[in-house]
């Protein structure tokens, strides 16, 4: 076990120099590294370790053939985040924002297409089981990604390049609950909360460890302001027209004076809530948002701060907070639990 955990600390992405673009190199490339990988098998689905973050194994092939051959472009711009943490939502509002101009609200593609088809994952939709895409470069400027993985495990072209990230967090009670609800209806087993939270808790769920991905980019957001924005939903949802300004600015496409006096931010803002997509038809429905994915209308459940005080007993709050203090310890990190209370961690 210490071998395959000192193989998979030291098989950096900087190891891989050489571009790989062909296929079948590319699966044997794939094959080796797996190999050498921690696995957990106690969930719904076989997770691998890679650089620190769990993988599910429909993401890990993926994610290591975007490492091997993925080549960002300055302009390029990436959405990342922990599963359930608004994510659909900022696809939304990136979208929005960065195609404003082809797009206005009125005849904006959100109405008739799921967000989550707006802006694909690297890891399991461009590079899905390690295959490479041939389409990319024909993909709109800017290009619009999205990925679930920790910093520290991020395709090296990403890192290496003057690409923009955006990050989406949101705390870490109502994060669990938002994934317990998803994983059950997703994977389709009927799964124990208990046990989904001692693997939360643990760190051995779907792109965890939970803390891990959020510090990774708390840290680089701090390092390299220009690069990295860090975002949290309670924010989100407290001041959007706010929050949306500073997203237009840092993605280099700042609201003008006159788009403000003309109400453009508050009707960007509405089109994306969760009151208007999750009542769209192309939201609300049972049918798989895409060919073999999930129901549609899985990722709009009840969008609101302090939720997880309906799901979880207090101990669970008090050990899943005692967690977080100490994981964030020192970070300057804090999340608001309720936005009626305004408390913070
Ligand atoms: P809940 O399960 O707490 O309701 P993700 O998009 O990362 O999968 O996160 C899903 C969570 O975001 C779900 O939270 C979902 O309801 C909420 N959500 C989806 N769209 C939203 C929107 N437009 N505004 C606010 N929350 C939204």
């Amino acid at each position: 076990m210490e071998e395959i955990l000192k193989n998979s600390k030291t098989s950096s992405s900087s190891s891989f120099s050489v571009l790989v673009n062909d296929q079948e190199k590319m699966n044997k490339k794939i094959d080796e590294l797996i190999a050498t990988l921690p696995v957990d098998s106690e969930g719904s689905v076989p997770l691998y370790q890679l650089k620190g973050c769990w993988y599910p194994f429909f993401a890990i092939r993926g994610n290591i053939a975007a490492d091997l051959h993925f080549q960002a472009q300055d302009s390029d711009i990436f959405l990342a985040s922990p599963p359930k943490s608004g994510t659909t939502w900022m696809k939304a509002l990136i979208f929005s924002i960065v195609n404003r101009n082809r797009h206005p609200p009125n005849e904006n593609p959100l109405l008739t297409t799921h967000p989550q088809n707006l802006i694909q994952y690297i890891e399991f939709r461009h590079y899905l089981n390690g295959n490479i895409p041939e389409n990319l470069d024909q993909l709109p400027k800017p290009r619009l990604f999205a990925t679930h993985s920790h910093y520290a495990s991020l395709p090296h072209s990403i890192t290496h390049s003057s690409c923009r990230i955006v990050y989406i967090c949101r705390n870490p009670l109502d994060t669990f609950v938002s994934l317990y609800h998803f994983l059950r209806s997703s994977e389709k087993i009927q799964q124990d909360m208990d046990a989904t939270y001692e693997k939360y808790c643990r760190g051995t769920i779907h792109f965890g460890p939970f803390w891990d991905n959020i510090l990774g980019y708390w840290r680089a957001s701090l390092e390299k302001q220009e690069k990295v924005l860090f975002m949290k939903y309670e924010d989100l949802k407290e001041d959007i027209v706010f929050e949306m300004k500073r997203l237009a600015k840092f993605l280099g496409f700042p609201f003008s004076v006159e788009e403000e006096n003309e109400g453009l931010v508050e009707e960007i803002s509405r089109l994306c809530s969760f009151e208007n997509l999750k009542n769209l038809e192309v939201n609300r429905t049972h049918k798989p948002y895409r060919e073999g994915g999930v129901s549609a209308n899985a990722f709009y459940r009840k969008g609101e701060v302090g939720d997880f005080v309906n799901h979880l007993n207090p101990s669970m709050v008090e050990n899943l907070m005692k967690i977080t203090q100490e994981k964030f310890a020192g970070s300057g990190l804090v999340f608001k639990y309720s936005l009626d209370k305004l408390q913070n961690s």
